[in-house]
């Protein structure tokens, strides 16, 4: 596991390097059994393979998403359900690609040096347990691909 993670070797294409994150988070979660240590371990992957300005989880608690195991700065701790992006995605239930935050209508700014952003919901018995959102500082940087890859990620 350390050299999986110290060692890699970035891949140039999104989809193999994708491919060789899914790898790396299954080969780290799959003998734990406690999901907040997982949850923590895949931000962590995440971050090693594409060092995305903030990486985290927001965990669906009652009306609320709260703040989960994340990579970067300190970040918003409570989101309302059909709230900012991360509310969106859980109340819709799909994935919410934004290329462009300032025009999302409620989109909710934890940093203002997060310019595009991706939120995808993770489902526990047919219901959104979570949601993992991924900030990046440069406008337009997710689409199809990242969104496939992400969904694929199991917690
Ligand atoms: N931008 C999110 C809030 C969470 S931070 O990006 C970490 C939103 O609008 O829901």
């Amino acid at each position: 596991m350390k050299d999986l993670i110290t060692k890699v070797e970035l891949s140039t294409d999104k989809p193999s390097r994708y491919e060789e994150m899914l790898s790396a988070i299954e080969a780290i979660t799959e003998n734990e059994s406690n999901q907040i240590t997982n949850l923590a371990n895949i931000t962590a992957v995440i971050n090693v393979f594409f060092n995305f300005l903030w990486t985290g989880f927001y965990l669906v608690e009652g009306d609320e998403l709260v703040l989960g195991p994340f990579q970067g700065a300190p970040a918003c701790t409570r989101i309302r359900y059909g709230k900012g992006v991360c509310g969106t995605a859980w109340k819709e239930q799909k994935t919410i690609i934004v290329a462009n935050v300032e025009q999302f209508p409620g989109h909710i700014a934890c940093d203002s040096k997060s310019k595009s952003e991706i939120v995808v919901p993770i489902f526990a018995h047919g219901k959104v347990s979570m949601v993992l959102d991924i900030d990046s500082e440069k406008l337009n940087t997710f689409d199809e691909t990242d969104q496939y890859y992400l969904e694929k990620i199991k917690v």
